[in-house]
């Protein structure tokens, strides 16, 4: 019987996850089938009991409902711990297990597709809500210090104080990055989607920098804005989108998908 698995979010529908994942499945020879489903905003627990109930192996959550899919784990991983927040769930023997790939598909994507080694870099995350948090504490155990700039600076100190201590994640206000200098920055705020870009100062990357964003489907304001910089390599996010769903695969089905050519084809 065909094994069947789902992404949950709302909004959903303009969600690339159904094609990766059946391209996974296709070059992997597995036989599953991987559907879009959106739950209303106070429904994510109702939607996972009925696909429980359905017979469904597992899913993805995406925004907003990732807290939620933490709070509703039997058990976790480590990165789910780590982030407060679940992207993949695996129903298995009546518990619900949840992980989140999210923060490892970003550093397989960085060190790997675009080869920039992250040991030791200084990098400068920007903003503090779920996009954000997912990927502090993977870029922090990779040897990379942060500093997180947030218009909203408690909510950026809130992130950092979880590092207290270990000494290496600072929360700054935008005003104080002038005169500063990051080998990558990475854009986790929602700016793109509004067609803004936050507000930097010039002169904030290093020769070599990598600027990220983790939107994807478009040239946001801030990839515009580290090409006029000068960035060595500017990259949107759908390499951490492939690279999150391999890993996902890879907790479901035990294969690990080869994820070029997938990329490939998703920017044809
Ligand atoms: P997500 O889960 O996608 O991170 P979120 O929790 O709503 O979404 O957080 C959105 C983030 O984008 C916040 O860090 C927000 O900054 P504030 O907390 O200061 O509001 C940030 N953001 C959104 N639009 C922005 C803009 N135009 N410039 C800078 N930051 C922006």
């Amino acid at each position: 019987m065909t094994d069947r698995y789902a992404v949950i979010g709302n909004p959903i529908s303009h969600s690339k996850s159904p094609l990766i994942h059946k391209l996974f499945a296709e070059q992997t020879g597995q036989d599953m089938s991987y559907e879009a489903i959106e739950a209303p905003l106070d429904g994510f627990a109702a939607t996972i009991q009925r696909l429980r109930a359905e017979g469904y192996k597992g899913c993805n959550v995406t925004v907003p409902f990732k807290l939620e899919a933490y709070k509703l784990c039997d058990r976790l991983g480590e990165r789910a711990r780590d982030a407060k927040a679940v992207n993949t769930l695996l129903f298995q023997d009546g518990q619900i297990l949840g992980g989140n790939t999210d923060g490892n598909g970003l550093l397989t994507d960085i060190e790997q597709n675009l080869g920039f080694k992250l040991m030791w870099k200084d990098a400068l995350l920007l903003g503090a809500g779920g996009a954000a948090s997912g990927v502090l504490w993977p870029l922090f155990n990779a040897g990379v210090g942060v500093d997180i700039a947030n218009r909203n600076i408690e909510k950026a100190q809130a992130l950092a104080k979880e590092f207290t201590g270990a000494g290496t994640v600072y929360a700054r206000r935008y005003e104080e990055l002038a005169g500063r200098k990051y080998d990558l920055i990475i854009n986790a705020t929602s700016s793109g989607l509004s067609d803004e870009l936050p507000p930097l100062p010039e002169g904030l990357l290093k020769p070599g920098a990598l600027a990220y964003d983790m939107m994807y489907g478009r040239e946001t304001p801030f990839m515009s804005y580290a090409r006029k910089q000068g960035a060595a390599i500017v990259a949107d996010g759908l390499g951490m989108l492939v690279e999150q769903a391999a890993e996902a695969f890879y907790l479901w089905r035990n294969v690990r998908p080869d994820t070029r050519p997938v990329l490939e084809k998703l920017r044809s």
